[in-house]
């Protein structure tokens, strides 16, 4: 079975509207087979948000490993101040976010990218539910990686289950940046790195 990050152009179309709501507001967006949490908002990335203070963001955002715009979306339905970059690597989910944004009449910059790879800016925030079963050194990089790309005083923002390996994650973080558990919420962490 191929995994819901590769672009394998064998899965059965069947797109749709899903619906949820977040902080009060009805959400319905499209998706489809072969992307990520293809029915609803995946929990995890639900108690990402809701550990941030949205209307508090400003400046530049990137949502990396966007899905079909989940994060991007609510973001910039709750906040104008912010500019927002979304990638992802799945031509599918990135084909979705652009439709999911404009639909939200939102002004976010959604394109296709391997992790960094085409990501030439820096940003205030970096925020990701990442790819857990693209396995540890894409992890590792998403994670990491984001020190190149936060501007000074710029802040990660991740969510990671106890059981995939936050603990060990956090002390490589600790490296490079000063960390903060934001939350810890059946099993899932929300992590804070600040740029030392
Ligand atoms: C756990 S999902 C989160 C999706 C969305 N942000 C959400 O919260 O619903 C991780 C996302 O990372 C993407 N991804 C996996 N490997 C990637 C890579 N090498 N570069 C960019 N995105 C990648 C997947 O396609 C997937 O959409």
């Amino acid at each position: 079975m191929s995994q819901y990050f590769e672009n394998d152009k064998n899965i059965k179309s069947e797109k749709r509207l899903i619906h949820f709501s977040f902080d009060g507001n009805n959400y319905s967006i499209y998706s489809d087979n072969g992307v990520f949490s293809k029915d609803k908002l995946d929990y995890g990335t639900r108690i990402l948000l809701e550990s941030i203070d949205i209307k508090g963001l400003l400046g530049r955002v990137l949502d990396l490993g966007c899905g079909i715009g989940v994060v991007g979306l609510i973001l910039g339905k709750n906040n104008e101040n912010i500019v927002i970059d979304m990638v992802d690597v799945n031509d599918k989910a990135v084909k979705l976010a652009k439709e999911n944004i404009s639909m939200y009449n939102i002004g976010a910059n959604v394109f296709k990218s391997n992790i960094y790879d085409d990501v030439s800016e820096k940003y205030d925030y970096i925020i990701t539910n990442p790819p857990i079963r693209a396995g540890k050194d894409t992890v590792r990089k998403f994670l990491l990686g984001s020190f190149n790309y936060l501007n000074r005083n710029g802040s990660l923002y991740f969510v990671m289950r106890k059981d995939h390996g936050v603990k060990s994650m956090l002390k490589e973080l600790e490296e490079v940046f000063v960390t903060e558990i934001v939350k810890k919420n059946n099993g899932f962490y929300v992590i804070k790195c600040n740029k030392k």
